[in-house]
């Protein structure tokens, strides 16, 4: 029978431990490190693989560009060198904050000084007859990437469901690979909530240039197959859509399960405050899974993108070795690349949440910066085929100053002085 492990050697005092061996857990232990800290640390993650990102899955990984060596966030040896215990294939059960105990599922237990989670997110499943057959598939974790690159064959016909970043960047994949794409969204336009209706258009007229076969406002009601493999997506008109593989891109829903049993408060993902941590003093939360207080917006904030999962652990891991200084307010920022076009995106808008989009230079050209306003300030703007902007652009967004949207607009204003 498993017993209790006090950490990473007996003897010493108990360790930090991180529920999640994924870009955020990897970046913890790192900071954990960098910031001085010589006690023990545990890593457990319920993958078998060590520490990886996920951004090359959907883009230059899932096209055979990039090799496998190049997704981890760590060499193998970095974590013994780091001194760094990292329990892979191992999955934790159950926390019991009062005891600061985590269970394991193989009843093993760990102690805990302080516990950080990391446990990210999963892709939500789409409730309709039929979804459980072979060929039907998601994007989260490597071997999926694999999965979906076997079937991105020449000729192949490849039905996306979902034009949110999974689907249109699986789509952009599946395309450079000779396949037939047909994406099925529910809404009018892809990315609708995050981009608005001006801006979707952009990725709309993309897609349909590379000859994607693009249907918005459809309902899918089942997949269809036979002996178990499916052949295709029927619509609520009734139309079939014929198709040797089905990707399912319709969101993700945060990891929070542990922490709301252990009686963390939980409301889109794990509540923290803005040293990440959450609502038991001893346990913070990072990345996707955290809906964090951002003293910039003045509320609680969860962002589902890779750079606030590399760098909200730096925060968490100094607020959990006592730094009280140690603050997230970084303005979220995020990408993507399909096709030839490669876009930053910084700021934060809410769905619908801006009355004015003020674009610097033709979205036709796509070379672009889209600004997205209220009240004459800049929320977000988003720079596509246009390099080395994201510095003046978050500082337009976070100096919360009324702009001129004329000298926004131009290209000849440096965006410092609109
Ligand atoms: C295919 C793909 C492409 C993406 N591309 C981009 C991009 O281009 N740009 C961008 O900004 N963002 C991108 N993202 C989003 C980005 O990858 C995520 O925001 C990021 O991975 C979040 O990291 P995380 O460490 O918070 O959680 P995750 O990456 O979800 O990792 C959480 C880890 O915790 C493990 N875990 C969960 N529960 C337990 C438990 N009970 N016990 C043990 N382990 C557990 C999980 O298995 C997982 O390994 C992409 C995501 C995907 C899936
Ligand atoms: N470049 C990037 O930043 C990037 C790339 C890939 C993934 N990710 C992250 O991965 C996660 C998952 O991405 P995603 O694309 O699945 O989620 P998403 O939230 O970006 O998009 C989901 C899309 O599916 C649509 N949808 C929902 N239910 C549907 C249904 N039943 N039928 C048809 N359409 C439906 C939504 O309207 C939306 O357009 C997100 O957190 C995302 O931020 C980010």
């Amino acid at each position: 029978m498993a017993g209790t492990e006090t950490g990473a050697g007996q003897g010493r005092e108990r360790p930090i431990v991180i529920v999640g061996a994924s870009l955020g857990g990897a970046k913890a232990a790192e900071a954990l490190r960098e910031a001085g800290y010589r006690g023990g640390i545990v890593l457990i993650g319920d993958e078998h693989e060590r520490p990886y990102e996920r951004p090359p899955l959907s883009k230059g990984y899932l096209l055979g560009k990039e090799s496998r060596e190049k997704i981890y966030v760590h060499p193998p040896q970095w974590y013994a060198e780091h001194d760094v215990t990292l329990r892979l294939g191992t999955a934790v059960a159950a926390i019991d904050p009062a005891g600061h105990t985590v269970t394991l599922t193989d009843d093993g237990r760990v102690e805990y000084a302080k516990l950080l989670l990391t446990t990210g997110s999963v892709p939500r499943r789409l409730p309709v007859p039929g979804a459980d057959q072979d060929g039907v598939l998601y994007l989260r974790r490597v071997e999926d990437s694999d999965r979906i690159k076997e079937a991105l064959r020449p000729g192949a016909r490849i039905a996306v469901i979902g034009a949110g970043w999974i689907g249109l960047e699986v789509a952009a994949a599946a395309r450079t690979a000779g396949a037939e794409v047909t994406v099925l969204e529910a809404l009018e336009l892809p990315l609708l909530r995050v981009l608005g209706r001006e801006v979707a258009q952009v990725f709309a007229d993309l897609h349909r240039d590379h000859g994607v076969d693009l249907r918005f406002g459809v309902q899918v009601t089942e997949l269809t197959g036979a002996d178990g493999t499916v052949s295709g997506v029927r619509l609520g008109d009734g139309t079939e859509v014929a198709a040797d593989a089905v990707v399912i891109g319709i969101g993700i829903v945060p990891a929070a399960g542990l922490a709301e049993a252990a009686g963390l408060e939980v409301d889109n993902g794990i509540k923290t405050d803005q040293h990440l941590r959450t609502s038991d003093p001893d346990v913070y939360a990072a990345g996707d899974v955290a809906n964090a207080f951002h003293p910039l917006f003045e509320r609680h904030v969860r962002v589902e993108h890779w750079a606030n999962a590399l760098n909200q652990p730096q925060t968490a891991a100094r607020a959990m070795i006592g730094r009280s200084d140690a603050v997230y307010d970084r303005v979220p920022y995020f990408f993507t690349d399909q096709y030839d076009l490669g876009m930053e995106y910084v700021g934060y808008v809410e769905p619908g949440g801006y009355d004015r989009v003020v674009f610097r230079g033709a979205p036709a050209t796509r070379e672009f910066i889209a600004f997205w306003l209220s009240g004459g300030r800049v929320l977000a703007g988003m720079n596509v085929n246009v390099w080395d902007v994201t510095d003046p652009i978050r500082e337009l967004v976070r100096s919360g100053r009324v702009v001129d949207a004329d000298r926004l607009a131009d290209p000849g204003v440096p965006l410092g002085e609109v």
